[in-house]
């Protein structure tokens, strides 16, 4: 067949006269001879080599190849040559001149008709084109990607920079805020004036108050929203407890109100300066059966807390509140959270009612 191919020069046979003249390299070898040299190739094979057909003619076609040709892709073509099957693959392989180019090679064995392996055809197609713009697209996704993972570590380390310094942040408030607790705790205990006592008592509540704001704020996951009606159940509790007043009954009915992180420390020492006035004025007596109730609301954005004692009321004398530092205080506070306070009179006892802008924990999603 070769020799026909050969002799034929176009004449006669019109599939060798087309194996001839395609513009698709194609070779054949015969793998009846040692090494399965090459016995045919066609011009278009010449063109893209770059090889006279005198040099290519005997010699096996791993000449092609050279040193970033992939040793796996070769393997798979060694073991379908072995196999006697077919196989195409996409090879780097080399011109005559050393100029690489990207070779899809599709290599068939060629049978006679009694079954025996008498030739392996291939065709060799030039794809460095495609191939280098598939190189180029993955090289820019690699750049790309790495640029991505490098800022994503950038950012990692910021963040865990940033977690570090809040940590380290709270522990020095908590510290500073418990030293501040201890010097006014000791300066009520040495004070000889109980006016100055009671005050510094006093102070070392709104203190702890805030104490305790700094540590519910810090030890929940999210540190931008404060949970308002879980602080009020802790601090009422242990404000009644703190003041040995047992005997009074504290009544909590709080619905669910998240307020932001800023609003938390002025509406706790709020609650704190309510509800230590409560248990403060309202039962001068020393009554057994008195009753405070605590109660939280909240609809279309507003919340509403009371804080409702059944004891003697207000001074009937509104002048004697106003020059007070706790009433200073409140009325300051309220101002922060931009809300509103309502006293009035609970018949019997005292209603404080403050009116702020909130969302309840419910609707938040
Ligand atoms: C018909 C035929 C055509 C081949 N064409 C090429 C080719 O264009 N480029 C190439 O790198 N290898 C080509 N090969 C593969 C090599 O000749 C050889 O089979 C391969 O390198 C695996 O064998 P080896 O491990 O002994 O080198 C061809 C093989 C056959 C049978
Ligand atoms: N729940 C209440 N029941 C009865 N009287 C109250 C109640 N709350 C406040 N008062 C009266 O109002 C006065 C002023 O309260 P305010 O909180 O302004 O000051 P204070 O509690 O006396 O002192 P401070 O808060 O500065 O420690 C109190 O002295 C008390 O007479
Ligand atoms: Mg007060």
């Amino acid at each position: 067949m070769t020799d026909r191919l050969h002799a034929e020069q176009g004449r006669g046979d019109p599939f060798a006269a087309a194996v001839r003249a395609t513009r698709m390299p194609m070779i054949i070898t015969d793998p009846r001879q040692k090494d399965n040299p090459i016995v045919f190739c066609n011009d278009a094979f010449c063109d893209l080599t770059g090889y006279g057909r005198e040099e290519v003619l005997g010699r096996n076609c791993r000449f092609l190849q050279g040193e970033d040709t992939d040793q796996g892709d070769i393997g798979l073509v060694r073991i379908a040559i072995e196999a006697r099957t077919d196989v195409s693959v996409e090879l780097l392989n080399y011109k005559k001149d050393g100029q690489p180019f990207w070779n899809a090679l599709y290599i068939s064995p060629v049978f006679t008709d009694a079954g025996e392996l008498q030739f392996f055809f291939a065709s060799q197609f030039d794809v460095t084109d495609r191939k280098e713009r598939e190189l180029a697209a993955l090289e820019g996704r690699e750049f790309f990607e790495r640029a991505v993972r490098d800022r994503t570590a950038e950012l990692e380390a910021a963040l865990a920079q940033k977690t570090m310094l809040l940590h380290e942040v709270d522990h020095r408030v908590k510290n500073n805020l418990q030293m501040v607790a201890a010097m006014i705790r000791n300066q009520a205990r040495f004070s000889g004036s109980d006016d100055v006592k009671t005050s510094l008592v006093a102070t070392l509540a709104r203190v702890e108050t805030l104490g305790a704001v700094h540590r519910r704020l810090y030890e929940s996951k999210d540190i931008a929203t404060f949970s308002l009606s879980d602080f009020i159940s802790e601090i009422s509790v242990g404000l009644v407890d703190s003041t040995g007043q047992s005997r009074v009954q504290l009544d909590l009915d709080l619905e669910p109100v998240e307020v932001a992180a800023p609003s938390a420390s002025p509406l706790a020492l709020l609650v704190n300066e309510l509800l230590t006035n409560a248990l403060k004025h309202a039962f001068p007596d020393g009554r057994c059966n008195g009753r405070i109730r605590v109660t939280m609301r909240s609809a279309d954005g507003e919340a509403t807390l009371t804080v409702e004692d059944d004891g003697v009321g207000l001074p009937a004398q509104p002048d004697s509140r106003r020059s007070t530092f706790g009433h200073r205080l409140v009325q300051s506070l309220v101002r922060q959270i931009r809300g509103s306070l309502t006293l009035s009179d609970a018949a019997p006892g005292t209603r404080a009612t403050i009116r702020f802008p909130s969302h309840s924990a419910a609707s938040r999603p």
